[in-house]
């Protein structure tokens, strides 16, 4: 394995006058949860689109020493770069395991009809390891209508998930959630994490990120302004700066005036 699972070189994204992206170097390591933070409208989202292909870029994607740039998504997502998106769609009439199913669709059509015929087969006891992983097993059988917003949550990363990923990209994965569920997600990504899938996680909320994360990378107008380990990070005066006045500020450093 190499050293780097994702290694984005350079990454500069434009649409139209808007320098969304200006030259964002970004490393995740194997076992590592690395944290992307930034005010609204720092670029975060355009980062995630730009490394899986969504918008276009310039600059270098590898997965795992693979370059991937000049792929689009569905070759990022077989090279083992899988995403979650900012909402989670689920099919409200398949179970929560047939909505896995249906995710794993490139196990072939045949084989996705055969285990919502009900037959015990390896791709379906594969669904429920992956249930188990992320600590949902209990809810294989339910409905999305019958879950709570955390647990439909988890079932959007167990679907991003299932296709064992090299590394996962989190589109803030605790919005909505209330302080509760997020402690619940951040345990569950901490050990996804440890068991040894690698992760990219956005949020705005940053004690999530500070809490969840072995490594944090601060971007503001689209340039990275601070990347390191939490406390340091935490405690650098220009993310304070980018922070301050900000909704997204930690409520002990929000001005409240
Ligand atoms: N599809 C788009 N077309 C034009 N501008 C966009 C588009 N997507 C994002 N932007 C702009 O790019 C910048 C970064 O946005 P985004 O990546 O969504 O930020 P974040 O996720 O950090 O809140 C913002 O100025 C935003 O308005
Ligand atoms: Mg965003």
């Amino acid at each position: 394995m190499s050293a780097t699972v994702l290694a984005a070189r350079g990454i500069e994204v434009r649409f139209g006058g808007v320098r969304a992206l200006r030259g964002v170097d970004l490393e995740v390591r194997p076992g590592q949860i690395v944290g992307l933070i930034g005010p609204n409208g720092a670029g975060k989202t355009t980062f995630v689109d730009a490394v899986t292909g969504f918008v276009p870029s310039t600059g270098s994607v590898a997965i795992d020493g693979h370059e991937v740039s000049h792929q689009r998504p569905h070759a990022r997502v077989r090279a083992g770069l899988s995403r979650t998106w900012q909402g989670v769609e689920l099919f409200d009439d398949l179970t929560v395991a047939e909505n896995l199913a249906v995710a794993a669709r490139r196990l072939s059509l045949r084989s996705t009809v055969r285990d919502m015929t009900g037959r015990r087969s390896g791709d379906m006891s594969a669904i429920h390891d992956t249930l188990q992983d992320v600590g949902i097993s209990e809810l294989a059988e339910a409905f999305p209508t019958e879950l709570s917003e955390g647990q439909r949550k988890l079932v959007g990363i167990a679907r991003s998930f299932a296709a064992r990923p090299k590394i996962l990209c989190l589109d803030e994965p605790a919005a909505g959630l209330d302080t509760t569920e997020s402690a619940h997600l951040g345990t569950q990504l901490r050990r996804l994490g440890d068991q040894g899938t690698p992760m990219l996680l956005i949020d705005h909320d940053i004690s999530f990120v500070f809490g969840t994360c072995d490594h944090v990378v601060v971007l503001e107008f689209g340039q990275v302004i601070a990347s390191g380990e939490p406390k340091v990070v935490r405690s650098d005066p220009r993310v304070i700066a980018a922070y301050l006045g900000q909704d997204a500020a930690p409520d002990d450093e929000k001005d409240q005036t």
